[in-house]
């Protein structure tokens, strides 16, 4: 599907902010997970600077995404925590800003699938579960970690966050479907929330029943 992704404006200040009633999902997480990176993977446009330094991001950052027929929508990639010293367990200011205003969509929180439980992570999530109407989290990165390991990890976020955890990953577009299905149900609380974490095919046949010896089972 055509996907249309613009730069809106950098917002240094809640007063800055767009106030033209479009939807919006912002992108939550500490610097380096890969906000910026998911904006681009999810657009298949390189709208979003990134960089392997933290602290890229400072302001949030408004980019406005056409999807098809689909009404338009703000993504707002919202500057990273856990970048500065001192810093290290708070939302970044312009973050707690933007939550500050009145009903401001819909948070989506990043965290990095190979560090499932960093403090400042579950802080943010309790933070978000709190103030935002509908919140989500996804993990990025998941390219990172071999197959065996993203179950285990995706289970042991899933049991850190207590809500399910979709893996992603910008380099490889892994999940980036089911991330598209989960905008929509963020930004349209009226679709049901999607099921993203089929288990695995190994895990979902019923386990195997020990052979039996033919000598002792036949009579
Ligand atoms: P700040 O702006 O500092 O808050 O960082 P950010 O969260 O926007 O991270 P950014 O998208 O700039 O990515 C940081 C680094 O991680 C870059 O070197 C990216 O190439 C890398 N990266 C991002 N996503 C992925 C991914 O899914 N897989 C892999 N392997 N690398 C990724
Ligand atoms: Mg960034």
């Amino acid at each position: 599907m055509q996907v249309d992704a613009t730069f809106v404006l950098s917002a240094a200040s809640a007063s800055d902010l767009p106030r033209d009633g479009l939807a919006e999902i912002a992108l939550v997480g500490r610097s380096n997970v890969g906000k910026s990176s998911l904006i681009n993977a999810l657009t298949r446009q390189r709208v979003a600077r990134t960089s392997a330094a933290p602290g890229k991001t400072r302001l949030a950052n408004i980019y406005r995404v056409a999807r098809g027929a689909a009404e338009p929508f703000h993504l707002v990639d919202l500057p990273g925590y856990g970048h500065a010293r001192g810093d290290e367990n708070e939302l970044a200011a312009v973050a707690r800003a933007y939550f500050g205003q009145v009903a401001r969509g819909s948070a989506l929180l990043l965290v990095d699938a190979r560090h499932p439980g960093l403090q400042s992570d579950t802080e943010a999530w309790n933070w978000l579960r709190h103030r935002v109407e509908r919140c989500a989290v996804a993990a990025t990165k998941i390219d990172k970690l071999a197959r065996g390991e993203r179950i285990r990890a995706t289970r042991e976020l899933q049991s850190v966050f207590n809500d399910p955890v979709l893996p992603v990953s910008a380099v490889t577009g892994e999940g980036l479907d089911h991330l598209w299905t989960l905008i929509d149900h963020l930004l349209n609380n009226r679709l049901p929330r999607p099921r993203f974490h089929p288990p695995p095919k190994e895990t979902a046949r019923p386990p195997r029943r020990p052979l039996r010896k033919n000598s002792s089972s036949r009579r």
